[in-house]
């Protein structure tokens, strides 16, 4: 069957739909970009925010059109997040879906598909938190989805590999917990094993994900694995030319995993660790169990043990009782941070968080829409003075193809073999250059020129 999957929320529904596609594709079925000419319509999607939600509202509103009106419809699924929050009241809403398919469920999926294609439909949650840990914490195919993975599926060069599913931290606004469930460690050596394939598939660039990446532990028996420990294992493969994860959380970060990056030369000098707020008062009813203080000082030991250490930053206004005092104080530790760049969110209730249950959205729309303004002009400002001390340096940048800009440039690439690419730093900046199409997946040498908020601009060396 010809299958269409859309892919909604963060790099680990981007894994998962990678997974699920290999998975997909040794089952016999073929992937397709056209929505339209699709057998079968799969939605992996996100509860992070109301706004990730509307908008498969929307496709779903879509699809059921679409069934009422075609002869033969697609048959259509509905993946990961939201239906783990919803279960069957998604179903009952939107009768035209076929599948609904939690998160943990995935590897599952191909024979979801041949039982809708029999006319039977599914509704697959993941067990409950309450159960989920003893039900996966022993369970050898705990991560069975990872491991048949196929190593040459994916984006050039580069891969995401799990290390860990889940989280406990609780954070007063945030859906994660409840939709991806507790927090469990996989095997260090299911995770070597995984990338030693990858990176003899050619994938030299890997990212470890996890929803908080550094608090990764996994105990067996005596024996303790710590994140900096499984750094080092990772980081001996030969043949990784380089090593990123994301996302960690401040309380996590101890000197040991920034030792290991200043002392392992493939870990890249990226660290993306989201404060959330730079008020205490704040902070302390996010329940995020960190200060302003702490979270200064873990900037200081990054940029004081990892030369040249890239920082980048997450940012919720508008949380319920976030005064101008408040907002100010993210505004001023976004300036003192120096972030190359920060992900800025307007606070939405989750229905299921203590947030929602316990505090007022009080904020309104307007104000949470000027904070959002003006929280990214600061950080544009962050972002220029950042970008632009890095004019006049060579940088190695992994390329990734042409730049979404490619062929539409008022001034035509000066050798007429080229074409706009954009490829990334060791940490992460975006670069843009003329190159030749065939260097993509390639590493080269990019000598920058030029710079705004959120990009370098470069010639090839
Ligand atoms: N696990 C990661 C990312 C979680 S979701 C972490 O802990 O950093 C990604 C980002 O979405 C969060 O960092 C937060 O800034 C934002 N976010 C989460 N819940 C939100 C909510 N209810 N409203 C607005 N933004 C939210
Ligand atoms: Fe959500 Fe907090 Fe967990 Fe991140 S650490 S996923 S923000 S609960
Ligand atoms: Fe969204 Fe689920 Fe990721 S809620 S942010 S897709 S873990």
């Amino acid at each position: 069957m010809k299958i269409y999957l859309e892919t909604m929320g963060c790099q680990m529904n981007r894994l998962d739909s990678e997974l699920v596609t290999g998975r997909l594709l040794a089952a016999g079925h073929e992937i397709t970009d056209d929505r339209k000419s699709a057998d079968v319509v799969l939605y992996n999607t996100c509860s992070v925010r109301a706004h990730a939600e509307n908008k498969v509202y929307s496709r779903l509103g879509e699809e059921a059109r679409r069934k009422g009106n075609l002869k033969h419809p697609p048959i259509v699924g509905v993946l990961g997040c939201m239906v783990q929050r919803q279960g069957p009241a998604l179903r009952k809403r939107y009768p035209c879906v076929d599948i609904a398919c939690g998160p943990r469920q995935l590897s599952d999926l191909p024979e979801m598909i041949l039982n809708a294609a029999a006319g039977k439909t599914t509704v697959a949650r993941d067990p409950d938190r309450k159960t989920a840990r003893d039900a996966f914490e022993n369970d050898p195919n705990f991560d069975v989805l990872d491991q048949g993975r196929d190593p040459c599926i994916g984006p050039n060069a580069r891969a995401y590999v799990r290390v860990m599913r889940g989280c406990d931290k609780f954070c007063t606004y945030c859906i994660v917990p409840f939709v991806r469930g507790p927090e469990i460690s996989r095997k260090p050596s299911a995770i070597v094993e995984e990338v030693r394939r990858l990176v003899a598939a050619g994938r030299c660039e890997i990212t470890l994900l996890g929803q908080t990446v550094n608090s990764y532990c996994h105990r067996a028996g005596e024996q303790t694995v710590s994140f900096s420990d499984l750094l080092g294992r990772v980081s001996d493969i030969e043949g990784l030319r380089r090593l990123r994860f994301v996302t960690s959380h401040p309380i996590d970060f101890g000197n040991d995993i920034l030792e290991a990056m200043r002392d392992l030369p493939n870990i890249c000098p990226y660290v993306h660790c989201p404060a959330q707020s730079g008020s205490d008062r704040i902070l302390k009813a996010m329940g995020r169990n960190y200060t302003r203080e702490q979270y200064d000082d873990l900037i200081d030991r990054a940029r004081a043990i990892v030369p040249d250490v890239v920082l980048a930053g997450d940012f919720i206004v508008g949380f319920p009782g976030e005064s101008e005092q408040d907002h100010a104080a993210s505004a001023d530790l976004i300036r003192r941070s120096g972030y190359k760049n920060s992900f800025i969110f307007k606070y939405s209730p989750r229905p299921g968080t203590a947030g929602a249950r316990h505090l007022v959205d009080d904020i309104p729309a307007a104000v949470k829409k000027y904070r959002n303004n003006e929280l990214l002009a600061v950080q544009a400002e962050a972002g220029l003075a950042h970008h632009r001390k890095l004019i006049g340096r060579t940088m190695e940048v992994l390329v990734e193809g042409p730049s979404r800009r490619a062929g539409k440039q008022p001034k035509a690439p000066a050798n007429p073999g080229h074409l706009q690419l954009v490829g990334r730093t060791r940490g992460d900046h975006i670069a843009v250059f003329d190159g030749p199409r065939d260097l993509a997946g390639q590493y080269a040498n990019i000598h920058i020129t030029g710079a705004s908020a959120l990009t370098l601009f470069g010639q090839l060396r």
